[in-house]
């Protein structure tokens, strides 16, 4: 029997790798994505075959994740609950994509994964796995009693690992969960689970990975050009840029002007109230210029239709439903209401803020000879039309209104 699990090479899924293969008697295929963690990948293979792995997959999916996943969903400009960019959210299903990928090619029966059994991630993994692999099983051990049991805390985590010469790295002694890849990096649990602790004071400035403390930035704003095509930035400052490219770059600017950062008691799908703090410099620098981009060349009952459904997008991403057919006939909107969204956007980025410079388009649906308050040369609009206008909108609102004032006699 084989068995693929997503392992990081942290301390819960080498744990889990030696754990399944005890229990399953199984062949363990452990699977890596690269999107983007950087340092975390280091010595991922001679760990996972030391852990008791038989392979390992080490893909580089960052291409992918930037161009069909980032781009798709900064086109939607969603955003859950006002605030979170989805980080963590959408790099799940490309995860669980890739890993049914490789469960058919090695003619695996289950997968495998370490989110526990109170969180998004173990219902975006499964979701996935449902829509695009429904013959697959699903092993979650930390839904299993006998697995709870064995593991009541890191200490008995830690105490397997040393037993079974699994190399423990110094991130398992960080007092909080963190999750990077190519948009983001998130913060959870430990010290942040009190909604009281201040993430921004001084003396937790060593947390943060991808940005500066605002206040730490340079006292010099620096200017930044965006360049859209169809809804997608194409090009920064000139130079022509894949979707990777594009937020590797932007994650840098936007980093050394500690730009991105956000504090938030977000509403997990299982139903709890959970603390996150995450960093996403260059998807927040993207998120603002997609949007003036936008506000130029985009119709407005076109923004305002898809403007409906950014909440229920974002919920979507957010809950799993990546590969849901509701997901994609929103998408197929999205994307038709790109067509135009197109030009250039200038931002100045200083200390922490993201402030729009100036935008211009080739195919700008804004005329300042009609907006203008001087003479109108184009005669398009006709001040006058704007009596009747108001006069029918009013109508519905004056008959009402009279209705009320006579019940009151
Ligand atoms: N709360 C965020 C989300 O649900 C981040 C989750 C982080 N995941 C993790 N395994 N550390 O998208
Ligand atoms: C986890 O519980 O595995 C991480 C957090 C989440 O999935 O929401």
């Amino acid at each position: 029997e084989k068995i693929v699990l997503a392992y990081s090479g942290g301390l819960d899924t080498s744990v889990i790798l030696k754990w399944l293969k005890e229990t399953y008697d199984a062949e363990i295929i452990a699977f890596t994505a690269d999107i983007g963690q950087k340092d975390e990948l280091d010595g991922l293979e001679e760990k996972a075959l030391a852990t008791g792995a038989s392979k390992i997959y080490i893909d580089d999916l960052r291409a992918e994740f930037a161009k069909d996943f980032i781009n798709p969903m900064f086109q939607a400009a969603a955003l859950y609950e006002g605030q979170y960019l989805l980080g963590t959210s959408i790099a799940r299903p490309l995860i669980a994509k890739r890993m049914v990928e490789i469960a058919r090619a090695e003619g695996a029966t289950a997968i495998a994964h370490g989110a526990t059994g109170k969180g998004n991630d173990q219902v975006r993994f499964e979701l996935t796995a449902a829509a695009l692999a429904p013959e697959l099983s699903v092993i979650a051990p930390w839904r299993l009693e006998a697995f709870r049991e064995q593991f009541p805390g890191r200490a008995e985590m830690i105490a397997y690992a040393e037993k079974h010469n699994i190399p423990v790295t110094a991130s398992a002694a960080k007092p909080y969960s963190t999750d990077r890849n190519l948009l983001h990096i998130s913060f959870e649990s430990g010290m942040l689970e009190d909604p009281w602790f201040d993430p921004s004071a001084t003396s937790n400035k060593d947390m943060f990975v991808l940005s500066v403390d605002p206040e730490d930035a340079p006292d010099q704003a620096e200017y930044i050009e965006l360049e859209f095509a169809q809804g997608d930035c194409v090009a920064i400052n000139g130079t022509q840029l894949s979707p990777l490219e594009v937020m590797e770059t932007l994650n840098e600017i936007g980093g050394k002007h500690g730009i991105g950062r956000v504090d938030m008691v977000e509403n997990r799908f299982v139903g709890m109230k959970s603390r996150g703090v995450y960093e996403t410099p260059g998807g927040t620098i993207l998120f603002t210029a997609h949007r003036k981009m936008e506000s130029l060349t985009m119709d407005r009952d076109v923004m305002h239709l898809r403007d409906s459904l950014i909440s229920k997008y974002a919920s979507l991403v957010y809950n799993g439903f990546w590969f849901a057919p509701e997901r994609l006939a929103i998408q197929a909107l999205v994307s038709e209401s790109q067509k135009n969204v197109s030009g250039t956007v200038r931002l100045k980025l200083y200390k922490g803020n993201v402030i729009g410079a100036g935008v211009k388009s080739p195919v700008s649906l804004y005329n300042p000879d009609i907006a203008t308050m001087e003479a109108d040369p184009t005669k398009a609009y006709d001040q006058g039309d704007a009596t009747g206008f108001i006069r029918l909108n009013a109508l519905r609102l004056k008959v009402g209104s009279g209705v009320e004032q006579n019940a009151k006699k």
